[in-house]
């Protein structure tokens, strides 16, 4: 898993598939100190920091995270409020198994501060979506959404915490959809991400 912040969708994966449907095998973290690394720490995961600053580049700052989470055997890479963007080179090493977790209905509201742009906009629905990741911002093939309704929020946090349960419910499903192999995209159309039927009930 990738991160950079608090770490809630990350307790959420620990607290579901960890050691039941998937392994979370490592937590890398662009930023020193985050709160997130204690939360595996505190579940014996191995984590490190790839801080931007030790590295010459962005690249060889992926470079070695990607070497980092190869040698501890991740088929997986959840991104789960990691702040940066991923190269072309990180991504094919992970060919369709990087997701991310983010909070609106995509494509509506891309980037950062989605709920404020969200507010901004006015709109009376707001969601979450978990989406495989392409080297664009938030543009990959969605796996999985889930809206709800709010026509009367005005505060970017009330917002949050409506969205919280949505997303920590959502980003266990794809993680269990993927190890399952219940994901392909369809053939017609690569972008749209078709759900094994038999794999319906793991979807809680
Ligand atoms: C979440 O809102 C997620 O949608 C976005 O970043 C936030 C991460 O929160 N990509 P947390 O660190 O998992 O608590």
């Amino acid at each position: 898993m990738l991160v950079s912040g608090t770490g809630t969708n990350l307790q959420a994966l620990l607290d579901t598939v960890h050691g039941r449907e998937a392994e979370i095998v490592a937590v890398a973290s662009s930023v020193a100190h985050a709160p997130a690394l204690a939360r595996a720490r505190e579940r014996g995961v191995p984590t490190r920091v790839f801080a931007r600053a030790e590295h010459p580049d962005r690249h060889a700052r992926d470079r070695a995270m990607a070497d980092w989470l190869q040698q501890r055997a991740a088929r997986l890479v959840v991104l789960a409020g990691y702040m940066e963007l991923l190269g072309e080179p990180f991504l094919e090493r992970f060919d369709r198994a990087v997701v991310n977790v983010h909070p609106s209905l995509l494509p509506a509201f891309p980037g950062l501060r989605a709920i404020e742009q969200a507010l901004a906009y006015g709109v009376k629905v707001f969601g979450v979506t978990v989406h495989f990741v392409d080297a664009g911002v938030d543009s990959g093939p969605v796996i999985l959404q889930r809206a709800l309704e709010l026509p009367a929020a005005r505060e970017p946090r009330e917002v949050l915490d409506a969205l919280r349960p949505l997303e920590h419910s959502l980003l266990p499903d794809a993680v269990r959809l993927f190890a399952a192999h219940a994901l392909a995209p369809d053939p017609h159309n690569p972008r749209r991400i078709v759900i094994d039927p038999g794999a319906a009930a793991i979807q809680q």
